[in-house]
């Protein structure tokens, strides 16, 4: 990778082309997943359904901010595994990357733009697996079990904390808390310097509804939903701030070097070069945003879970043997990554739909997740289903879930101890969860521990 390279400037000349063929199934819904507040509710699982009822690949509307053409929605399982296999005619590269839209020009966040695309997700062919390469000695069991000792320590002071509290927000307490901690630990980041991450990403999942609701406001003027002013600037300011921080200590790391992730991506060479500083602001926000947020919605998703489903809680508590099965069966009902995005470079089909060069693919992994000819009952959650680990919430080919092992390890970790110690625990109010089809936030889970 010459270390001119920079994907961000290469992308907005990209064009997405109309559907070349006619859409093979008639089937229209005014339904869209592109409503965030949809989302607010949890997945739309029903209308996951609908769609893969009616037309497995569906031509949705665009993004209301999306000048380009709509995209065709996936909603089986095995469209979407056939997708995620054959990255040579699905690009993750080609375009705005995983995204479903960049939006116009005029409204594009200076900073997050570029970051959102200068990252090793959007990237094909040997440039991926090079930096790819770089991140992986992080992710390796040896590497994870030393992790889990100091994860399993981390647990054990987070539940003494809410112990004394009786009751609390699981999200605020822990469940943001973890995969911060973990995740620091793997990049090498001070103790002083995590609470700022936590904070930092409780704004980042709001940045896809802030962006949405800003351009509305300026098309259609103030509504309910318009974000108040001072909450648009703290989130440039956080914005700032974190991208300064990332800047500031890839450059130390940089200069002196450590056994961590963030040494190895400060140092990486693609091709014999350096990554660019795009690359690395890009690199800082992938591993900060996929770290976290994934993992810490499963956890609150977990405990939801159990709790609606109280038989398989008190199979679990009296077997904790089923803990690994137990983790697969809630990353499947949860699918934290809402979606991810490819193109097409060539003539292709998939399933019946014909489909030509340069169009826009979506893989709601929530409904290939929940899609019958793959799970039977799949709406019922059962920590004893035989293939609860065939779920693609990690993704599935060359882009895998670099960070499966670890997340898996926090799960169990984290379970095994709650479980262990609050067994009677109650979720006592309602969950809130933010407008976003990217990430399920979960933002509130309260809690009572008795
Ligand atoms: C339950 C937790 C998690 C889920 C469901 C999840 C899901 C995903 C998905 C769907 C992808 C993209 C797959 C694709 O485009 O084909 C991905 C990629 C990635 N994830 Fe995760 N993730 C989780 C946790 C983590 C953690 C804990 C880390 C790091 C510590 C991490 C780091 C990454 C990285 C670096 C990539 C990019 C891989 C590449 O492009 O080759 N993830 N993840």
């Amino acid at each position: 990778m010459s270390n001119e390279f920079v994907l961000s400037k290469e992308v907005p000349q990209h064009t997405i082309n109309q559907p070349a063929h006619p859409k093979h199934y008639a089937f229209r819904t005014e339904a869209s997943l592109n409503d965030l507040y949809l989302f607010t509710q949890g997945q739309p699982f029903e209308l996951y359904q609908t769609l893969r009822e009616n037309a497995p690949v569906y031509f949705h509307d665009p993004m209301p901010t999306d000048p380009e053409p709509g995209y065709w929605a996936l909603t089986s399982y095995e469209d979407i595994k056939f997708v995620s296999m054959n990255p040579e005619i699905f690009s993750s590269q080609y375009a705005t990357g995983n995204l479903l839209t960049l939006g116009e020009e005029e409204n594009r966040h200076p900073r997050l733009f570029q970051t959102t695309i200068d990252h090793m997700l959007n990237l094909d062919g040997e440039m991926h697996l090079g930096l790819r390469k770089e991140h992986m000695p992080f992710f390796r069991p040896n590497f994870v079990a030393e992790l889990q000792e100091k994860v399993s320590l981390k647990v054990s002071a987070l539940l003494d904390n809410i112990s004394d509290m009786g009751e609390c927000n699981l999200v605020k307490e822990v469940s943001q808390q973890l995969p911060i901690f973990t995740l620091s630990e793997i990049l090498g980041i001070p103790e002083a310097d995590r609470q700022k991450l936590v904070d930092w990403m409780e704004f980042l999942e709001l940045a896809q509804y802030f962006a949405v609701e800003q351009i509305k406001q300026k098309n259609e003027g103030h509504s309910d939903n318009t974000p108040d002013p001072a909450m648009i600037d703290m989130f440039n300011a956080m914005v700032d701030e974190m991208f300064d921080y990332g800047k500031s200590i890839l450059q130390a790391k940089r200069e002196k070097p450590s056994n961590d992730l963030l040494s190895a991506i400060a140092n990486a060479k693609i091709e014999g070069e350096k990554l660019s500083q795009e690359f690395l602001d890009g690199s800082w926000l992938l591993i900060i945003f996929a770290g976290n947020d994934t993992t810490r919605n499963t956890m609150s998703g977990g405990v939801k879970l159990l709790h609606d489903n109280p038989d398989q809680k008190e199979l679990l508590i009296n077997d904790l043997n089923l803990m690994d099965n137990f983790v697969n069966e809630t990353v499947r009902c949860v699918s934290p990554v809402i979606h991810m995005r490819r193109t097409t470079l060539q003539e292709t089909q998939i399933g019946h739909q014909k489909i030509g060069p340069y169009e826009k693919i979506a893989l709601w992994y929530g409904a290939a997740n929940r899609d019958p000819a793959v799970f039977k009952d799949p709406n019922s959650f059962n920590i004893l289903r035989k293939n609860a680990d065939k779920h693609l919430a990690f993704g599935i080919g060359r882009h895998t879930c670099l960070g499966k092992p670890v997340a898996l390890m926090q799960l169990r970790e984290f379970f095994s101890q709650f479980l262990t110690r609050f067994p009677d625990y109650q979720v006592n109010g309602e969950w809130k969860v933010a407008p976003n089809n990217f990430v399920h936030a979960i933002q509130e889970m309260p809690i009572t521990l008795k």
